[in-house]
């Protein structure tokens, strides 16, 4: 038996939905970790600081009895945002940020931008008030390869954003490519990136050998080994700028295994074992806390958990289901294809 011991984690970009979803996903979270970035992505997106607020309320009274947990909201940005609401509740404390996906992204992103011009004022205001950016970092023209989308989009849309708004603070979300790593890595200032526990896991074999395995498939999509390689160096390195959002995005099994399924991998309930994994592989187990506790709030300008908790290797592999029970339906849980020792004590019933 093993113990380590680290700040209490928080999750910088997650899914959680809403009505019987959002009730059969939320306590996965809340057991683990204190704070998460709460996306927007519902359909219709959280676009007004009122929509936020019910939302938050929604997630609050969805909470198992017991648990602590501070959901960290954020705006979807249209074309039609009004910089002034994004100031309000920025500054009443309730937004932390404000997320862009271009429009046809991924799930739910109708609603996203299609002309970044339209969205200036917002990104200008956002700058000028220290407001970040949280950015689904792929272009979607249908000319482009869906594994080039991450690395298109760098050159073509958010080295010229930066450029034009260099005080905006931006994360890039869900970073996949070693060209997303690199890329942060040589910025000075304003920018970091979030890693998913996935795709420090998966590359694309896993979607695609033997079989077409859809629980294996999120947008971004996992891509080459070299670039899984190039996020897990980044992902243990220690680097503020690098921290965990796990992206878990829960989809039923009915909306995934289908002749057009939905992007998003669950992985909220075993997050935290899969990563003590990765790390303790990469002999890095001292920096664990860094990616999932400490480099977050730093950017985020938010202290540290306070409290902690303690991970535990057991000898025996723990069992997780393979998929969880929501009113919505059954939803798959990620299996990393490997067991899993580590738990975080008290966490398993
Ligand atoms: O895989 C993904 N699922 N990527 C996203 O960007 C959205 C998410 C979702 O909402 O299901
Ligand atoms: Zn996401």
């Amino acid at each position: 038996m093993q113990d380590i011991t680290i700040r209490r984690p928080d999750d910088w970009h997650l899914h959680l939905r809403d009505g019987d979803m959002l009730k059969g996903v939320i306590g996965d979270t809340s057991r683990h970790f204190a704070r998460a970035i709460v996306m927007p992505n519902l359909v219709p997106p959280v676009v007004t600081t009122a929509d936020a607020k019910a939302y938050r309320e929604r997630i609050l009274a969805a909470l198992p009895q017991g648990h602590s947990f501070e959901p960290l909201m954020t705006l979807y940005l249209t074309e039609t945002t009004d910089p002034d609401d994004v100031q309000r509740g920025f500054e009443s404390g309730l937004i932390r940020a404000v997320k862009l996906y271009p429009a046809g992204a991924t799930t739910n992103s109708q609603s996203g931008v299609r002309n970044f011009e339209n969205a200036m004022p917002v990104l200008e205001r956002m700058a000028e008030i220290g407001m970040t950016l949280c950015m689904h970092g792929e272009v979607t023209a249908s000319d482009v390869d869906i594994f080039d989308r991450e690395a298109v989009f760098i050159e073509t849309v958010l080295d010229p954003l930066r450029a034009r708004v260099p005080e905006l603070r931006i994360t890039m979300e869900h970073v996949t490519t070693s060209d997303a790593v690199e890329y942060v890595k040589a910025s000075t200032k304003n920018l970091a990136a979030s890693i998913t526990t996935h795709h420090l896991i998966i590359n694309r074999n896993a979607i695609l050998v033997g079989g077409v395995r859809p629980h294996y498939y999120c947008l971004p999509v996992a891509k080459r080994e070299k670039h899984r390689l190039a996020l897990r160096a980044a992902a243990i390195s220690g680097d503020g700028r690098f921290f965990l959002g796990t992206d878990s995005a829960p989809h039923v099994d009915a909306a995934k295994e289908c002749g057009c399924g939905c992007a998003g991998i669950y992985t909220s309930i075993n997050t935290i074992s899969c990563l003590a994994h990765v790390f303790e592989q990469e002999n890095a187990l001292d920096r664990l806390e860094a990616f999932t506790s400490l480099n977050g709030p730093a950017w985020y300008g938010l202290p540290a958990n306070e409290a902690r908790v303690t991970l535990r290797k057991h000898a025996e592999p723990l069992v997780f289901p393979a998929k969880i029970e929501t009113g919505a339906g059954p939803v798959t849980v990620f299996d990393p294809m490997f067991p899993l020792h580590w738990d975080v004590v008290g966490s398993i019933a």
